[in-house]
């Protein structure tokens, strides 16, 4: 039996009475481009925030590296190894870019390997060092988007979460971030990102499933999901998106 990174089986999430996420089951392996796609209020947020220990499922199992972590707190899930860079980045603007990269590396695991860390993301974003001084608040927006998938790393994990990195940036800052993230990739970090740019994401992805309204309406392999009719002509046709 192969043994999976990410098992995600059967869960639901609720916000208050109104259910979120219906039944969702997904298995992420070690080396994955997984992408998750599906229109606003989808429920895509739901699912990396339940994932990172944010919000608490209602009922299902998250397995990660073999151990059931469904009912553990953020701070434990990213010492697991699962990190998060939140929609709309989430940085301190007001620190600069280099006290925000040493607070992604708050857990007892990382705290050690902090200058290692730093050199490795300053060698991947050469944009980071050059900046390293100057506060999160004032880089622009593809650049603050690269600080916050630094500090995500800082904390070394095994499983980096992607909430539309790409939301608002320029065509050709989109296209270097998921040059990043296939760089990323290629360091043996695992990625389960979260887009509405959907072409872009299921190029860079080898699995992704399409979320509608809670529910998992489709699931396959990136250039599965691509090809099929219905999602050039819901999303492609309608959005228009390349
Ligand atoms: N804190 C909350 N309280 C109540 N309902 C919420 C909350 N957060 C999200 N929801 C609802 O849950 C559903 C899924 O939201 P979610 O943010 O996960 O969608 P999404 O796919 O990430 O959308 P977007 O593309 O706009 O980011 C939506 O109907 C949303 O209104
Ligand atoms: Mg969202």
């Amino acid at each position: 039996m192969a043994n999976h990174l990410l098992k995600v089986s059967d869960l639901n999430v609720f916000y208050g009475d109104a259910q979120a996420l219906w039944d969702i089951g997904f298995n992420v392996e070690e080396g994955d481009v997984y992408s998750i796609i599906g229109s606003n209020g989808a429920g895509k947020s739901t699912i990396l925030k339940t994932l990172s220990g944010v919000i608490s499922a209602s009922s299902g199992e998250v397995e990660f590296l073999g151990s059931r972590v469904e009912r553990k707190g953020a701070n434990v899930m990213v010492d697991r190894g699962i990190a998060l860079v939140p929609e709309g980045r989430g940085l301190f603007s007001s620190l600069t870019v280099l006290e925000n990269l040493e607070l992604g590396a708050f857990t007892k695991r990382a705290r050690p390997m902090m200058k290692e860390s730093l050199e490795w993301i300053m060698g991947i974003f050469p944009i980071v060092k050059e900046r390293k001084g100057q506060l999160a608040g004032k880089m622009s927006g593809g650049e603050q988007q690269m600080v916050a998938i630094g500090r995500a790393l800082m904390s070394r994990p095994k499983l980096l979460m992607l909430d539309e990195p790409s939301l608002g940036l320029a065509p050709l800052i989109v296209k270097t971030i998921f040059e990043t993230i296939k760089a990323l990739n290629a360091q043996n970090v695992t990625i389960l990102l979260v887009e509405q740019n959907i072409h872009q994401a299921l190029k860079t992805a080898n699995h992704a499933f399409v979320l509608k309204t809670g529910r998992i309406t489709m699931m396959g392999s990136g250039d599965e999901l691509l090809a099929d009719p219905e999602i050039q002509k819901a999303y492609m046709g309608t959005l228009g998106q390349v």
